[in-house]
């Protein structure tokens, strides 16, 4: 089982950085980890690089990608700072998004045509320090094919990805293990568009105000708020109480019902460390060969809760949804 307790390896070697930034540098595509999850990199001001990230994930244009920036200083070529970014900017390095109005040279791809771009610093110490060195923005999404379950260890892209990619940086399992948290602040209300490990009420103490929803038009531009996201392949039950034959248990805290296959996101109800397990449990699950379907337990709705529930109801939702 992951723990979230664990450190990241600190350092990359110098052959290993020299091969990333070349490849950045030469329009490639470079597997490599945040706190949150792995991500499928290239540089977000160059479209045929970019356009390569789409194809290898089979991902619709009309998805946007973030870009990632080793700090504030380069954000700031690429979206219109304002107060409410100054505001939510004490939360990088880390697992926030902020959706801005973009300028500069970003690649019309990397924002699906869009007027805006998100933008976030991730904290992993190993990609912050390829970032700085890049002293550019790379856009990255998700590394799993478009719709799938988003990898928190090398070896899932690996798995996935494996002969398609020249470079997979491992940095070890991801310690959030959820994508960020994504905030449109490009507007004159605060809308969470995908709820994370920054969670709502942090957001609302440091803007000082509540947050809204996302209007219904803006659900296609922002895809990972379309109901079915995030999912294995077998069916998904919520808040599961007992266990039906065939089914495997993804339980949650210290009463388990009785179950052939349980996997346990967290035995002491911590809801970080079942955040840092979910998607690893979902894809043994998904992969077990005695479960023909999955029976979630109840995760409480409270802090990184909400964003677990929002990830599990993508996962049970029909898959034409
Ligand atoms: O944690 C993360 O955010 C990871 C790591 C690699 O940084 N990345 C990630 O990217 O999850 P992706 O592409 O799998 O999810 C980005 C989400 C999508 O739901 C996308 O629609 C939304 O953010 N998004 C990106 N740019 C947007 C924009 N300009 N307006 C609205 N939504 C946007
Ligand atoms: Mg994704």
């Amino acid at each position: 089982m992951l723990s979230n307790s664990h450190s990241y390896p600190q350092y990359i070697d110098e052959a290993r950085k020299e091969q990333a930034l070349n490849l950045w540098r030469s329009g490639g595509v470079v597997a490599f980890p945040t706190e949150t999850v792995y991500g499928l990199g290239a540089d977000a001001r160059n479209g045929e690089a970019v356009a390569h990230i789409y194809a290898l994930k089979s991902r619709p244009r009309f998805n946007p990608l973030i870009i990632h920036v080793a700090d504030t200083t380069i954000a700031k070529r690429y979206v219109e700072w304002t107060p409410m970014a100054e505001a939510l900017a004490r939360f990088w390095p880390g697992p926030l998004t902020l959706v801005l109005k973009r300028k500069g040279e970003i690649a019309d791809i990397t924002a699906a045509g869009g007027d805006t771009v998100g933008v976030r610093i991730p904290a992993h110490p190993v990609t912050h320090a390829l970032l700085e060195a890049f002293d550019g923005p790379i856009a990255a999404p998700s590394a799993n094919r478009s719709g799938r379950i988003s990898p928190t260890t090398a070896q899932h892209v690996e798995r996935e990805f494996g002969a398609d990619l020249p470079l997979i940086i491992d940095g070890g399992a991801c310690i959030v293990g959820l994508e960020s948290t994504v905030i449109d602040v490009s507007g004159e209300k605060p809308c969470l568009l995908r709820p994370g490990a920054i969670t709502r009420a942090m957001l609302e103490e440091a803007l000082g105000q509540p947050l809204h929803e996302a209007p219904g038009d803006d659900r296609l531009k922002s895809p990972g708020m379309l109901a079915s996201h995030y999912a294995p392949g077998k069916p998904l039950r919520l808040n599961a109480t007992a266990c039906e034959a065939g089914e495997g248990l993804l339980a949650f805290g210290p009463d388990v019902p009785a179950a052939e296959t349980v996997l346990q996101l967290s035995a002491t109800g911590d809801l970080n460390e079942a955040a840092a397990n979910l998607f690893a449990c979902l894809r043994a699950l998904d992969e077990h060969p005695h479960v023909t379907r999955i029976a979630a337990m109840h995760v409480p709705d409270m802090g990184v809760g909400e964003a677990i529930n929002d990830r599990l109801r993508r996962a049970a939702a029909p898959k034409d949804a």
